[in-house]
């Protein structure tokens, strides 16, 4: 199997509408069951004892999970939930589709993808949990769990896409939210690398205030970053600074706004002195971060 994706995606064409209405069956049926019983399925499918050879041809592509064997019943997982939103998505004129990975990570995937009018995208699936579900797919403990993962993932697809549709249109620097179903978004691709991985910058001061600046934007919009790392800032050719990965974002107003803050920008401060020797920070930038959460060591006149 080259990659979990490229299996996804030569299945998808192997299946049909009969396929698909059984997964949505399993997906709907598992607020409700642990492992949705295979009667149910069937009965619920209103497609009649066919369903039968449906569920096991899904179960031999591995896009629903058997636990307790494929005479109990069945229960999503990833791949299926991956189609479903595929399905989706392709139904929609979204995407037409999907290319190579651009970062595989232990919470998402993120695709190349092309949509019908040759715009081309990044297609991020979440996949929380998905290590603890290799590890204990054989064992009983992992159903409670399994449901949780899957409702976990599409919860923090939700939370990155509204932050994305609140800081888009006000300018913040971040990719263009296009569409989002259950645990997948789609933004608009951009050239780019992360910061972590950029040896050279003709002037990585005013990327550095271009970042800040940014920060600042997203706060008076209402959204703090939280997880703004040197890895979730990406840079272009044009060393045009984007920011990323925003599904743990909380609101400016929460108590913990401030911390969350701090943190941000002291660890990517200390980054760009460290690598491209960045001595005492020009007094608007100091500025900017005073008005963020008030006086600190980086504000101080020695600096970090
Ligand atoms: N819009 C985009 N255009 C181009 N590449 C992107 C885009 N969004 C994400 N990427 C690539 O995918 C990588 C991972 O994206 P992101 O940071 O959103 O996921 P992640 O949650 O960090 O994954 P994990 O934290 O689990 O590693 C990025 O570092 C970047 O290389
Ligand atoms: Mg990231």
């Amino acid at each position: 199997m080259p990659s979990l994706m490229g299996y996804v995606r030569d299945v998808f064409k192997k299946l049909d509408e009969k396929h698909f209405k059984i997964l949505e069956v399993i997906e709907e049926k598992m607020s409700r069951y642990e492992v949705v019983p295979k009667e149910v399925i069937i009965s619920s499918s209103g497609i009649g004892p066919r369903a039968e050879k449906l569920l096991r041809k899904l179960h031999e592509y591995r896009l629903i999970w058997a636990p307790l064997g494929i005479e109990r019943g069945f229960c999503m997982n990833y791949n299926g939930l991956d189609l479903l939103a595929l399905k989706f998505l392709v139904g929609r004129n979204v995407i037409e589709s999907l290319g190579k990975p651009l970062g595989i990570g232990k919470e998402a995937d993120v695709y190349d993808a092309m949509s019908p009018d040759g715009r081309r995208l990044a297609v991020k699936f979440f996949r929380i949990g998905r290590t603890s579900f290799k590890k204990y797919e054989r064992h009983r403990t992992a159903l409670i769990s399994a449901r949780s993962y899957i409702e976990a993932s599409i919860k923090s697809a939700e939370q990155e896409y509204r932050a994305l549709r609140m800081l888009y249109p006000r300018g913040v620097k971040v990719p263009k939210p296009i569409a989002r179903n259950r645990h997948v978004i789609v933004t608009e691709f951009f050239q780019g690398i992360e910061i972590a991985s950029a040896q050279y910058l003709t002037d990585p001061l005013r990327v550095l205030g271009d970042v800040l600046e940014n920060v600042k934007k997203a706060y008076d919009v209402g959204v703090v970053h939280g997880d703004l790392s040197v890895y979730n800032v990406l840079i272009t050719p044009e060393e045009e600074a984007l920011i990323i990965d925003w599904p743990q974002w909380i609101s400016s107003s929460h108590p913990m706004a401030k911390n969350h803050l701090k943190r941000d920008i002291e660890s990517l401060v200390r980054f760009f002195r460290r690598r491209w020797k960045i001595g005492e920070l020009p007094e608007e930038y100091l500025d900017i971060i005073k008005s963020l959460y008030g006086e600190t060591f980086l504000t101080s006149r020695k600096g970090v």
